[in-house]
């Protein structure tokens, strides 16, 4: 395994960090497909084998027992300061909108939430997960220096944002003096890089680490097209976010494919290789001993820069998808696709039944 520093931070990373949202209640949550706690176990376990220090969960899945799961596993494998936990928090709900919560308030709740889930005093990384535009930037700002200064946290970071978003907030924080974003956590592959318009430069001058998740596109870089899995046959949120460039990814995976042969390793390792390249750790997702065993080989693999380019030259740009898609002001008033389930005040609606309006029409969205 190879390390990292985590941008402004002090924070040493594996340069693979395990992805953990294939880890909770499969009946409690978005996702079906999903580890019960001894299965989650074992991956975490081989992960950490491995050399995997940095691991990567969510209040939002599978409402909290993902954060569960991880938190006992650490506990029991592991030394706490040898490892970087990262969570996340939601924006606020229209309920505690309404009930006058602030958005300090939420950010304190939400984090004595998930310290609780985990088990642990203290998190490395607290990502804001997206952007909340019913919450004023100064109150979220404000209430993760809070939970900062309360040793709560010891880095914050930002996930599913716009490149100047995240600049406005980074400048209202040295403003203030506040605690600053030291990573994103963006939507980028192979077959998505959105984030190479703005975002990557941004980060390249600021050094504010990448951490990109579905860093496979939730395994299709892992495969050849017309390959199958249950995750592919059931991840209605993944085929949401692939299934309407399917035929102008498939060329680029292709590449992908033919890149393995001719280096002998997986597909896998050819894909997170080139990201390996861009950032400075992918969030792989991992639900099996042999995904996370392959990501870890992949910080072996060195491509030549005509293999780089080899990879690159099909992508045309793509239309935002999955949370990307929700990051306007009239989506964020409407229903969500991710609840903190029943950790939440309001009920838990599920999806996809609980597309927001217009959600279908705006990402072209087929059921
Ligand atoms: N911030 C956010 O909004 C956000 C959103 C999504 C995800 N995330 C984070 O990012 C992580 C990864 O996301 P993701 O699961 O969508 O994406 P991913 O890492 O792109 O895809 C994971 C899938 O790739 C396949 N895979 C992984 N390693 C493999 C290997 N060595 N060989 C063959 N196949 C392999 C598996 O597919 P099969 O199961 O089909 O075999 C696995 O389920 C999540 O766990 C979560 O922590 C964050």
């Amino acid at each position: 395994m190879e390390y990292a520093k985590l941008g402004n931070s002090d924070l040493t990373v594996s340069r693979i960090c395990m992805g953990c949202m294939g880890f909770g209640d499969p009946g409690n949550g978005q996702h079906s497909w999903t580890l019960d706690e001894e299965h989650s176990r074992a991956v975490i376990r081989r992960g950490l084998e491995l050399g995997v220090n940095f691991f990567d969960t969510a209040i939002g899945y599978q409402s909290g027992t993902s954060e569960q799961y991880l938190g006992r596993a650490l506990r029991d494998f592991a030394r706490r300061e040898d490892m970087v936990v990262a969570t996340k928090f939601l924006p606020r709900t229209q309920d505690e909108i309404a009930a006058g919560v602030t958005g300090q308030q939420h950010i304190e709740q939400m984090i004595n939430t998930s310290l609780k889930n985990l088990g642990l005093d203290y998190v490395d990384l607290y990502i804001y997960h997206m952007w909340d535009y019913e919450t004023p930037l100064y109150d979220i700002m404000d209430g993760l220096n809070r939970v900062v200064q309360e040793g709560k946290v010891r880095y914050i970071g930002i996930s599913n944002c716009f490149a100047y978003q995240l600049a406005k907030a980074n400048a209202l924080a040295e403003r203030e003096g506040f605690a600053k974003f030291i990573s994103v956590q963006g939507h980028y592959n192979l077959i998505f890089r959105e984030e190479e318009r703005e975002m990557a430069r941004l980060c390249a001058e600021d050094n504010i680490a990448m951490t990109p998740y579905s860093s496979l596109a939730s395994g299709r870089l892992s495969r050849h097209p017309g390959e199958t899995s249950r995750r592919l046959e059931e991840d209605s949120y993944a085929k949401l976010k692939y299934d309407a460039t399917e035929e102008q990814d498939n060329v680029i995976i292709g590449r992908v494919a033919e890149l393995a042969d001719r280096h002998r390793v997986t597909m896998t390792e050819i894909s997170l290789a080139w990201l390996l390249t861009k950032v400075t750790a992918p969030v792989v997702g991992a639900t099996r001993m042999h995904h996370i065993e392959g990501a870890a080989d992949a910080v072996k693999v060195k491509l030549t820069e005509d293999e780089r380019a080899y990879l690159e030259e099909p992508y045309v740009p793509h239309r935002l998808v999955g949370v990307m898609a929700q990051n306007t002001p009239e989506a964020a008033k409407g229903q969500h696709v991710w609840s903190v389930g029943n950790q939440r005040k309001a009920g838990n609606r599920k999806y996809p039944q609980s597309l927001p309006k217009g959600f279908r029409r705006r990402t072209g969205w087929k059921a």
